[in-house]
């Protein structure tokens, strides 16, 4: 094992919710494997257009759901000997049986479908849903475009890739900006929530602005980026990273502009902040995840942000 292979260990799985799909990955009847929070899944949507996700294997024989499973009504149907699960899990159904034995069931998961994702909730504990996050008005407003998406697999934990938002000065290094933007941090909702704004000058088509760079997160890896301040127009990115275990992520990204950027900005905005995202991808890559960085006075947001993130883990990182 690598020496970084072994710092994978390092920091657990968090809690919180985590997109496991692309809404328009999954039609109603469609059946799907997933591999996230190390745990093997099945994530189905039911006839009723409702997602579920369970655990992977029967509890009969142990099949896997997810190979040759079929969606039955809101219920799967195990490949192996026909029996049907609910999307809490309980066993509905032996089709060749009266009587359902009271352990037949598997862990049902909770879902929420909101903002063109799939979110499912992870705690380590197996403790319910104890916060929920807001709804995203851009991504079905009739005044901005149809969302593009971006998908990137990682093999970095997801709290490396979470930090980087409250790592202003990398955007002069890795990012080439001219400066380090000038930002602000504050934390809401019981702290689950957190803002960080930078501001920073911008050359637009419609002139140069004082514009603001708006970061909110809801828990670890939910996030949304929205630039602020140019009249009449808007810039979002809304992004969910998913840990598949403690040494690698799953991130899936929304990019929406306001219609009348189209043309002028926003197919530049959106490559821009996907070639941005790829100049990461290489310190991500090679890093190690350091539980006790040597920080200096500029890194305050760095600080806050471990802080922060520590309510986030079950076990003492
Ligand atoms: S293994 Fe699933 S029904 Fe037998
Ligand atoms: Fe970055």
């Amino acid at each position: 094992m690598s020496r970084r292979e072994r710092h994978h260990t390092e920091l657990p799985i968090p809690n919180g919710w985590f997109a496991v799909a692309f809404s328009n990955e999954l039609v109603p009847g469609e059946v799907r494997r997933l591999h996230y929070f190390d745990e093997d899944l099945v994530l189905y949507r039911g006839r009723d257009g409702t997602p579920r996700v369970l655990d992977a294997y029967c509890p009969h024989l142990g099949a896997h759901l997810a190979e040759g499973g079929r969606v039955v009504g809101d219920t799967i149907r195990c490949p192996f000997h026909g029996w049907r699960f609910d999307g809490t899990g309980l066993c509905v159904e032996i089709p060749y049986c009266e009587r359902i034995p009271p352990k037949a069931r598997v862990r049902g998961w909770d879902v929420v479908e909101k903002n063109r994702m799939i979110f499912v909730w992870h705690h380590a504990e197996g403790k319910p849903p104890s916060w929920d996050f807001p709804a995203m008005p851009e991504l079905d407003h009739p005044d901005w475009t149809e969302p593009r998406s971006l998908e990137l697999k990682v093999a970095v934990h997801m709290q490396d890739m979470h930090e980087n938002n409250n790592d202003p000065v990398h955007f002069q290094f890795v990012h080439a900006n001219a400066e380090i933007p000038p930002s602000e941090i504050t934390f809401g909702e019981g702290g689950r929530y957190m803002r960080m704004v930078g501001k920073s000058q911008r050359v637009t088509p419609f002139g140069t602005f004082e514009t603001l760079l708006e970061r909110d997160s809801w828990g670890l890896g939910l996030s949304a980026v929205r630039i602020a301040g140019i009249p009449g127009a808007g810039l979002l990115m809304y992004s969910s990273t998913t840990p598949v275990d403690r040494g690698h992520s799953h991130s899936r990204w929304l990019f929406t502009v306001t219609k009348n950027l189209v043309d002028l900005a926003g197919e530049q905005f959106i490559q821009d902040l996907s070639a941005g995202v790829k100049q990461d991808l290489r310190i991500w890559e090679n890093k190690v995840h350091r539980a006790r960085p040597v920080l200096c006075e500029a890194d305050r947001y760095l600080a806050d942000f471990r802080q922060w993130a520590r309510q986030f883990y079950s076990e003492p990182a």
